[in-house]
């Protein structure tokens, strides 16, 4: 069984680099060519970089998913990882060193690739420097090496499951530089090409991997093989339809035409990859319906030794196939990269280079309303919040358990104001108008948090999360508990901690060059936005949650830090009504906005919206906290009253039972004793 993992973890490395070198002649990647004024930088990096980049590809795909067996799939005893976990720990600080060194070959062959010099001129030369220090694509991959070499070493000596888990979203950290740097933002709708490659790239890396962790776990030990399967299958169809929206998405925003997909060599490569992507699907459907429940059947809990009850054959056969096949899909996608997509926007402006579509024309309301622009990264969030938020309803309803309907209405209104200013008008102006990207700022950061924190998500969760399975097991309602009382989150929740990153984080990112710089890449532009929503959501948890804090604040306190931290809300947006240059003046400037008022003036239109806006979280907070407050008296009085009552019923117990006692006296015979009985 053994020998079975090994051959089909090297025949998969075969067929992902057939596959690879197959489709980069096919498509043009592997194939010698002649751009004039450009010298070409030879043999060995045209075949050195799709080579190199596959093994990155691969090191960080199975790096991730063997993490994922020891931190996730296989069961773990009350946060000590199984003696097998431990060894797939070790498994992964090798496979994590491949990785680095594909990312620094990838590094050297890319630098290479694109200044037409040989590999070997570049190693050690000043040019690698450079373009790490210079070039995003460059430092990106420099951050690849080191985060991959840092899991390569902390896995040698990594135990517990909490550590092995920090090392899974380091590895899933680790993914994202190249796509979130790379050739996309050159691609016709930047923002989308970028956020649908970076969510591409993060939710194959699971299920790809993930899967061949499990085969190698089957063909090796298989302990509690089906839990493991049961878990990795309810992941693997989440990634698998991530995988596709992407996949779609990345080929929307490089080919606007559908008639490239059949006319250019890069269009008939993808449809290889749609091909290879379905066949992918119904492999997983015949596990569904017939290896995982025949693997569940005979191995609830993985055949342990010496009483195998059933080599899972059925389950490694077509699993081990699956894996070929994506290996070939990992292989097709490398060449893919490679391949110059067909040139559709030869005429593009400097504008939209910079934002990633042409200057919008004059603002007006109704354009505001419904110039809409569709962003893939809120989208996603949107859907998988409100999904899950539904689901742990209806799994509360389904138990006859009531939810306040007021908890749920927050929360759809705080998903809909996130709709509201990533998606419509607001998102198409934003990038041009200072004002605008201020009504971003203030609704993300004041307005949903306090919509989102009403609706109390961690209550919902920790109610309708089941407990782990296997006792002393971690499932997600168990993880979550240790993430409430984890250190970092008491810290982070503090209401100092809370404040200071809410209020001296909008400073930071305004009265710094940040701003300047965060506004000049989509991927700048978007972690602002996050920022601004999750240090509000931080903020208005500590002041008005209903879910448990780790530091629980009297109404007193919290009414007083709500009035403190108001007033530099107000400060801000006077600062900026009171400046007299503008903010990002590179970026507002170079973009030579047409119309409307100046950047300046435009911009102190965006302070008078920060001093205003500032007083409606503050109206909408002060009314949740007294109501809150009033609700909470209410619970204590009645609490009081019921403990006075249990304390009043005690005593008329004794007291009926005295006055029995009495009674029982005046009942008895004049010649019986008078005392009273002896307690
Ligand atoms: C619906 C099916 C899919 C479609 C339409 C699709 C499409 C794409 C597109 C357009 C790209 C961007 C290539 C570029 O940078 O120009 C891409 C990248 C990629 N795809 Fe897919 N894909 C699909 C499924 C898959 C599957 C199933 C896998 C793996 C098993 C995969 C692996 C990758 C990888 C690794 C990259 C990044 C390549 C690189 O940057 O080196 N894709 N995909």
């Amino acid at each position: 069984m053994r020998r079975q993992g090994v051959i089909t973890a090297l025949v998969a490395a075969l067929a992902g680099v057939g596959a690879m070198v197959a489709a980069g002649l096919l498509g043009g990647a592997l194939r010698e060519q002649v751009i004039p004024g450009l010298s070409d930088a030879g043999t060995l990096t045209r075949w050195g970089l799709p080579l190199s980049r596959f093994v990155m590809e691969a090191g960080g795909t199975l790096t991730v998913g063997v993490l994922l067996g020891a931190a996730v799939l296989l069961p773990s005893t009350r946060g000590v990882l199984d003696p097998q976990a431990v060894r797939y720990l070790r498994g992964a600080s090798w496979i994590a060193a491949v990785w680095a060194a594909g990312a620094a070959a990838t590094l050297i062959f890319t630098v290479s690739d694109i200044l037409g010099l040989p590999a070997g001129k570049i190693v050690g030369g000043s040019e690698l420097s450079s373009y790490v220090g210079q070039i995003p694509q460059g430092t990106a991959l420099m951050f690849v090496v080191l985060l991959a070499a840092l899991i390569a070493l902390l896995a040698r000596t990594a135990v517990t499951l909490g550590s092995a888990a920090g090392l899974l979203v380091v590895a899933l950290v680790a993914l994202l530089p190249p796509p979130l740097t790379g050739h996309s933002s050159s691609s016709p709708n930047h923002e989308l090409a970028i956020s649908g490659l970076a969510m591409h790239i993060v939710a194959l890396s699971p299920w790809v991997g993930g899967l061949l962790a499990l085969v190698w776990h089957a063909t090796h030990d298989g302990d509690h093989l089906g839990v493991a399967a049961g878990r990795f299958s309810r992941m693997a169809l989440w990634c698998y339809v991530a995988v596709g929206v992407s996949g779609v998405a990345n080929v929307l925003s490089r080919l606007p035409d559908p008639s490239l997909l059949y006319t250019t060599d890069y269009g008939r490569l993808v449809l290889v990859k749609l091909a290879l992507f379905i066949v992918l699907g119904i492999f997983g459907y015949l596990h569904r319906e017939r290896t995982l429940p025949a693997l569940m059947a005979h191995n609830p809990k993985g055949y342990a030794r010496p009483a195998v009850t059933r080599p899972p054959w059925a389950f490694v056969r077509l699993a081990g196939a699956e894996v070929l096949l994506m290996a070939a899909t990992l292989g097709v996608a490398v060449a893919l990269a490679r391949t110059a997509p067909p040139a559709v926007n030869l005429d593009e402006d400097a504008v939209t280079s910079m934002i990633g579509f042409p200057m919008p024309p004059p603002i007006t309301v109704a354009r505001l309303a419904t110039m809409w622009r569709p962003d893939l990264f809120f989208a996603v969030l949107v859907v998988v919040l409100g999904g899950l938020y539904a689901a742990g309803v209806a799994r509360l309803r389904a138990r006859g358990d009531a939810w306040p309907p007021g908890r749920t209405i927050a929360w759809g209104v705080g998903l809909l104001t996130i709709v509201a200013v990533t998606m419509t008008g607001i998102a198409t102006y934003s990038p041009v108008l200072f004002s605008t990207h201020m009504i971003q700022h203030m609704v993300l950061s004041m307005l949903s948090p306090i919509l989102l924190v009403l609706g109390a998500p961690v209550t919902l969760a920790l109610r309708a999360l089941k407990p782990a399975a296997i006792r002393g097991d971690r499932g997600p309602r168990e993880w979550l508990t240790v993430i409430l009382h984890s250190r970092a989150l008491r810290f982070i929740g503090h209401p100092a901690t809370a404040t200071v990153i809410f209020v001296g984080s909008t400073y930071a990112v305004y009265f710094t060059p940040l701003f300047g710089y965060l506004m000049r890449a989509h991927v700048g532009h978007l972690a602002m936005l996050v920022h601004f929503l999750a240090s509000g959501s931080l903020f208005f948890w500590v002041l008005i949650g209903v879910d448990p804090t780790p530091r629980k604040l009297p109404y007193v306190a919290k009414m007083l830090l709500l009035f403190v931290t108001m007033p530099f809300h107000a400060f801000f947006g006077i600062a900026l009504m009171n400046l007299g240059k503008p903010l990002a003046a590179g970026w507002y400037t170079s973009l030579h906005r047409p119309w409307g008022t100046s950047v300046l003036a435009d911009q102190h239109t965006g302070g008078s919206i920060a001093w205003a806006f500032g007083e409606i979280p503050t109206f909408i907070v002060l009314i949740a906290m007294v109501l809150q407050w009033y609700a909470d008296d209410q619970r204590l009085a009645r609490r009081l009253e019921r403990q006075a009552d249990r304390t009043a019923g005690k005593t008329d117990d004794e007291l009926a039972e005295y006055n029995a006692y009495l009674a029982s006296l005046d009942k008895r015979p004049p010649s019986a004793s008078s005392s009273p009985p002896q307690e």
